[in-house]
This record gives C-alpha cells, structure tokens and sequence, in this order.
C-alpha cells in the first residue's frame, strides 16, 4: 500500500468515525442534511446503493433501515469490520475508490461520501468519481461529498485557534487546497466549488448540483455549544442550511459540499 493510503488507514485505526457524527453541533448538522439530501436525490427503495468510503456505515446503516440494498466499501479494514458488526449488518468489503471491486453499471446509484477529500491529486479524485460512474447504471446517480475550501479558516476560527502560524497555515490552503496534518485530520485536499464542478464534469456526470451541507451558521451551532443558546442556534442553522443549499454566493460556507451528478443513459 503507497504511503498516503497507509497515512489514512493508520489515521482513522486511532479515530472513532462510528461517534463522530454525535460529537459535535457542525457534525450533527452534516449527518441530517446529508441524510435529507439523500432522501431527496436517491432513486426510492429498495435500489441499489454502493457506498464508496462508507466507513462504519453513518449513512449505509440507516438505508438498509428504509429498504434499500447497500453495499459498501472502504479503505479502512477497521471500518469495514465495524460496518458488517453492527447491527444490521451492512454487506461491505474493502476496497480503494480508485478501483472498485464491482462490475460496471451494477447499482442504481453511489455514494461517494469520503474518498474526494482524502485524495490529494486531481487525477486520483477524477479516477475515483470514473470508478463511480462506471458502477452506476446509465441514469442512475453519483453523490460525491467534498470539504470546502473555505471549512479550515472558519474550524479556526470558532475553535478560537487563530493563532498567526495558523492565519499563515490559511493562507496556504486557500491557496492549494492542500490540508497538512498538524492541524489535525490527514493529508487532505479542500474544494472550490467550481473544481468539484468540473471533476464531476470530466467523470462524465451530467445535470450537476452542489449543495452546501452544513450552511453558513455550521460554526455558531459549536460556538454555541453547552450554553442556554445552544438548541435554538442549531435549529436556526438547521433552518438556515436548508434555506441556503444552493445559493451559489454561499454555497462554499458550508463545511462540506454535496455534488450530485447523473450517469449518462448513452455514450458512457
Ligand atoms: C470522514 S470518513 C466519512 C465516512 C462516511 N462516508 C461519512 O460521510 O460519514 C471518510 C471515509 O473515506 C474512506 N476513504 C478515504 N479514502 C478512500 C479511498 N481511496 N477508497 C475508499 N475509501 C476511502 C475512509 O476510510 C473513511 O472511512
């Protein structure tokens, strides 16, 4: 395995994905609107759905609850073994999103939900959203996740982390994209919502839409976190996020953006 596939499997082997989405306000904020855009973007039950970075399985477990078949795939053998443990069992099995361990045109739609922000090369992250394509039946859908640009600057912000090394460290990744790991997290790449557009494109998805997931009040709802503010700030910026999903001028304040695509019914 190269070194950067090693730098994430060892990351997420000490990192407990399967509690993240509870941990904190912007987290919780992701897991309901990624699960309402699903609903709202999903071909209806019982399709086919494979979950490419599925890790432990936020998304694949609560599918299999409303009827959908799912199978998933991650990188990370700690996730896949959490993914089949869990309860129900979630059919998943390890695998890179650069070549997927499934015949072409098998499932009605795929979730790409991990993998674009962990790959650092462009080529990679269009390999990865082809690999998608070509498991997808020709109109069916490819729902691909990225990290905004934009989500670092704002994390250290309300984190109270703006210290002038980490003002400079901003700057950095507004200018490449590239996250470094001693902010935390891994080697990453952060979108501009224009890029993820035109990877999508390249892949050869078609009727592109990006959402933005968390909207622009993400930050207040941890900021908020623990005083007697906290629950209204969260409903106001659940609110907002809805509100807000596709306006283009703030689409990047999201921490993550959603890109739905659709499979061509000729050509590819
Ligand atoms: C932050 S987790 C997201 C998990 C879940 N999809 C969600 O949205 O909550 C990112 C996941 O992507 C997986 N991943 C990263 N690079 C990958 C690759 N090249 N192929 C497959 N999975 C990958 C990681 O192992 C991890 O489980």
């Amino acid at each position: 395995m190269d070194q950067r596939l090693e730098e994430i499997v060892s990351f997420y082997t000490g990192y407990d994905e399967a509690g993240r989405l509870d941990r904190r306000g912007a987290f919780r904020l992701e897991r309901i609107r990624t699960m309402e855009l699903l609903e709202q973007f999903l071909p209806p039950a019982p399709a086919s759905i494979l979950d490419v970075g599925g890790g432990p399985g936020a998304y694949a477990r609560p599918l299999l609850g409303a009827g959908y078949r799912v199978r998933l795939v991650d990188l990370v053998p700690a996730h896949v073994e959490q993914a089949r443990s869990g309860q129900p069992p979630i059919d998943a099995v390890v695998g890179d999103a650069r070549e997927l361990p499934e015949p072409d045109a098998a499932h009605d739609a795929t979730l790409l939900l991990g993998p674009l922000y962990h790959l650092q090369d462009r080529d990679d992250r269009v390999r990865a959203l082809r690999e998608a394509v070509r498991v997808t039946r020709p109109g069916g859908v490819v729902v691909a996740a990225a990290i905004s640009r934009f989500a670092g600057p704002i994390d250290f912000a309300v984190t109270g982390r703006l210290t002038p090394a980490i003002v400079e460290e901003s700057r950095q990744i507004l200018a490449d994209g590239i996250n470094h790991p001693g902010l935390g997290f891994t080697h990453a790449y952060f979108h501009r919502v224009a890029d993820l557009i035109t990877e999508l494109r390249e892949a050869g998805l078609t009727g592109i839409v990006v959402h933005g997931v968390e909207g622009p009040a993400w930050g207040a709802a941890d900021a908020t976190a623990g005083t007697p503010a906290e629950q209204s700030v969260f409903d106001g910026a659940l609110q907002l996020a809805r509100i807000c999903g596709t306006e283009p001028e703030i689409v990047a304040a999201s921490a993550h953006l959603l890109a739905i695509g659709v499979r061509q019914t000729s050509g590819r």
